[in-house]
C-alpha cells in the first residue's frame, strides 16, 4: 500500500466519522447488548445500524431455511443483527485476528447459533444449502471475483451487499438485484440468484 493509498483510507475514514459518528443508536445497541461494535479503526467499520433494518426488512424469505454469513464480519454486529431472525445458522469470517478475537466475545452468549471463523474469506467453504450472504464493502474486485467464480451456480444464494462498490462483478456473475436502498455512501443491493 503507497502513502495515496493510506491517504485515501484516512480521507474516508474521516468523512464516515464525520458523516456517522459514534451515534446513540450504535451505543445503545452496544449497552443493551453489553457488545462493543462501534468503535471505528481504519480497517473496520461497522455497517449502520438503519442500512440494516432496511435490508433485512426488505428479505423476502423465510429466514429458518437460509444460512446467514457475513464475509468480513469485523466485530460481529451484523451477526448479532442477523441472529435476532431465525435463521438456521449464522455464520461470520474475519481475517484480522484481533477483530475476530472481539466477535468471539461478542457473540459468545449465542455461540450455539453463530459461529465466528478467523480466516480469509476466500479459503472459506460457503456452507452447504440455501445462503444468505452479507457484505459491507470488505473486498478489493479481485477478491470478491474469486470469492464468486467459487459460488456453486446450482444453489440458491441471496447477496446483501452494503455499499456496492463491485455491484457490476455481481451481476456478471448471474445475480439479480431485487431490492435497494439508502444513498451513497450507505447505498445497498439485496442481490437473488436461484
Ligand atoms: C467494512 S468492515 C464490515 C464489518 C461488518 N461486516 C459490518 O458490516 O459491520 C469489513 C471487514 O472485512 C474484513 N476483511 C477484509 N478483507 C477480508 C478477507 N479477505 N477475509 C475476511 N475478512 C476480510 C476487514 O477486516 C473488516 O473487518
Amino acid at each position: 500500500m503507497n502513502i495515496l493509498d493510506d491517504l485515501g483510507q484516512l480521507a474516508r475514514y474521516l468523512r464516515n466519522r464525520l458523516r456517522f459518528g459514534r451515534n446513540r443508536e450504535s451505543l445503545r445497541f452496544d449497552l443493551e447488548r453489553g457488545v462493543q461494535t462501534a468503535k471505528w479503526t481504519l480497517t473496520y467499520e461497522p455497517s449502520p445500524l438503519g442500512s440494516l433494518r432496511e435490508m433485512f426488512d426488505a428479505l423476502p424469505i423465510d429466514p429458518a431455511a437460509y444460512t446467514f454469513c457475513d464475509l468480513g464480519c469485523g466485530k460481529g454486529r451484523v451477526l448479532l443483527v442477523a441472529a435476532d431472525l431465525p435463521f438456521a445458522h449464522v455464520i461470520g469470517v474475519e481475517v484480522e485476528e484481533a477483530l475476530y478475537r472481539t466477535a468471539l466475545r461478542n457473540v459468545e452468549p449465542l455461540s450455539e447459533r453463530i459461529e465466528v471463523f478467523w480466516l480469509d474469506a476466500t479459503q472459506f467453504q460457503l456452507p452447504a444449502g440455501p445462503l444468505v450472504l452479507f457484505l459491507f464493502n470488505p473486498f478489493e474486485g479481485e477478491v470478491l471475483d474469486d470469492i464468486l467464480r467459487r459460488m456453486p451456480n446450482e444453489r440458491e444464494i441471496w447477496l446483501m451487499y452494503l455499499n456496492p462498490l463491485h455491484g457490476q462483478l455481481v451481476s456478471d456473475a448471474g445475480f439479480q438485484a431485487a431490492a435497494a436502498g439508502g444513498a451513497e455512501p450507505t447505498h445497498w443491493v439485496n442481490y437473488h440468484r436461484v
